[in-house]
Order: C-alpha cells, then structure tokens, then sequence
C-alpha cells in the first residue's frame, strides 16, 4: 500500500470571485499534504516581478478579463509536470473549456487521474460582501466594484459550464461555501474522497 504523501492526488477548487478557493486552498494543501498551485496568486507574483508574463498579464486582470490560455496553461504545466508523484491543489485553474482539455491531457500524460472537482457555492451579495472587506483592507486591483462585476461575468460566461463537464465525468463536489472558514473546510474534507 502506497503511503499517503506518495499517491498521487489532484484537487480542484472552483467557485466564483470571494468563494473562498485561496482560503480553503490554503487549508487543504496543509491537510493534505499537497502542492497549493494558484494561478491568480502565481500571475500576481509575476506582475509584481515584471516578467515578461506579468507584464503581458497586468492590464487584463485590471480589467478582471482572463489571461490568454495558452500563457496560462505553459505556467501550470511546468510545475505539474515536474511532481513526481503529482499531488496537487489546483485554485483558480481551469477556468476555460481549453485550459480543461489541456489538464487532462497532461494528467493522461503523467498517468494521473483527477481526483475530484470542488466547487464552492455562495450567494452573491455575500461575494460582494467578502471582496468589498478585502478592497478595503488590501487593495487588490481588480477589487473595485466594476472590475468585481466583469470578474462575476467572466465567471458565469466562461467558466461555470465547466461545473458541468466535471459533473459528466462525476468529479464535481459541490459545497456549500456560506457561513464560518472552518465550518466550510470541514465540509470540504467531508466531500472529498
Ligand atoms: P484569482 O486570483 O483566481 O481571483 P478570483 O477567482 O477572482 O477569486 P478571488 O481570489 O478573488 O477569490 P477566492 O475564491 O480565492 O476567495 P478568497 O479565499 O480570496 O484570479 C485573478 C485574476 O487572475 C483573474 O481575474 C484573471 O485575470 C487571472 N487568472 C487567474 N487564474 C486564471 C486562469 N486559470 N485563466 C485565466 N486567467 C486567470 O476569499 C475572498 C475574501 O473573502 C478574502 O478576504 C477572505 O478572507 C474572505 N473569506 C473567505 N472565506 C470566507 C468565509 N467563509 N467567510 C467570510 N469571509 C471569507
Ligand atoms: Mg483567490
């Protein structure tokens, strides 16, 4: 029997803007034992160094618009693929149609199957609720009211029927993610395989 930390194990979270993907994320990985890859978190990383990729993905999060596929895909694809055994914690990717063919074409590469998709529920006043506290104690860019809007949309247009493709394949979890952090990732350890 394979110890634990030596099985591979690959965990998405989904939800919109303020579901709390970051902060379950965190959580998790730690619980688990597993690779927490944000995309969000990694691009911010990049802009702050002024890559070349952060450079190109600036104005677009400003705009809360996504970054182009194939730019996102090469960046979590190079550290997937270098996990040997791949035990991964996947926040805020995929989040087209394209970036989910992609992963589980890498996945199929590796030998890895995707072990479940969690997408966490919450109603959207408390969306708004949540990211209009963090604008105010953090100032995240894209954290103003109108680019919050275009990120719900974007959410809803572009990646919400991916809820449903993973429902197909039955890998979706989904979770209610109202009410206390703690008592949302107890209901998150309790869905999961
Ligand atoms: P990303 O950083 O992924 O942002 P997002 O999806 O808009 O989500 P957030 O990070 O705002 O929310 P979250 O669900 O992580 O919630 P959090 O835990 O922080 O993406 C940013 C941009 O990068 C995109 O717009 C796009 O441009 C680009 N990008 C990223 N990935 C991409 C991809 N795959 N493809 C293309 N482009 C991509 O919580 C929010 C707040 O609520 C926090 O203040 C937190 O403390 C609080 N909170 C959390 N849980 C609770 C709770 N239970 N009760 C009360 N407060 C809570
Ligand atoms: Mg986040």
């Amino acid at each position: 029997m394979p110890d634990e930390a030596t099985r591979a194990e690959v965990v998405l979270l989904m939800g919109p803007p303020g579901a709390g993907k970051g902060t379950q994320a965190a959580k998790l990985a730690t619980a688990r034992e597993l690779h927490k890859l944000s995309t969000g978190d990694m691009l911010r990383s990049h802009v702050a160094k002024g890559t070349e990729l952060g450079r190109k993905a600036e104005g677009i999060m400003k705009a809360g618009e996504l970054v182009p596929d194939d730019l996102i895909i090469a960046m979590v694809e190079s550290e997937i693929a270098a996990m040997e055994p791949v035990r991964v914690l996947l926040d805020g990717f995929p989040r087209t149609p394209g970036q989910a063919a992609a992963l589980d074409a890498l996945l199929g590469r590796q030998g890895v199957a995707l072990t479940a998709a969690v997408a966490l529920d919450v109603e959207e006043d408390e969306l708004v609720r949540r990211l209009s506290g963090r604008a105010a104690d953090e100032g995240r860019s894209d954290d103003t009211e109108e680019v919050v809007r275009n990120r719900m949309e974007v959410y809803r247009r572009q990646t919400q029927p991916l809820l449903d493709y993973y429902a197909e394949h039955n890998k979706l979890l989904r979770v209610n993610g109202m009410g206390a952090v703690d008592d949302v990732f107890v209901r998150v350890t309790e869905v999961l395989p």
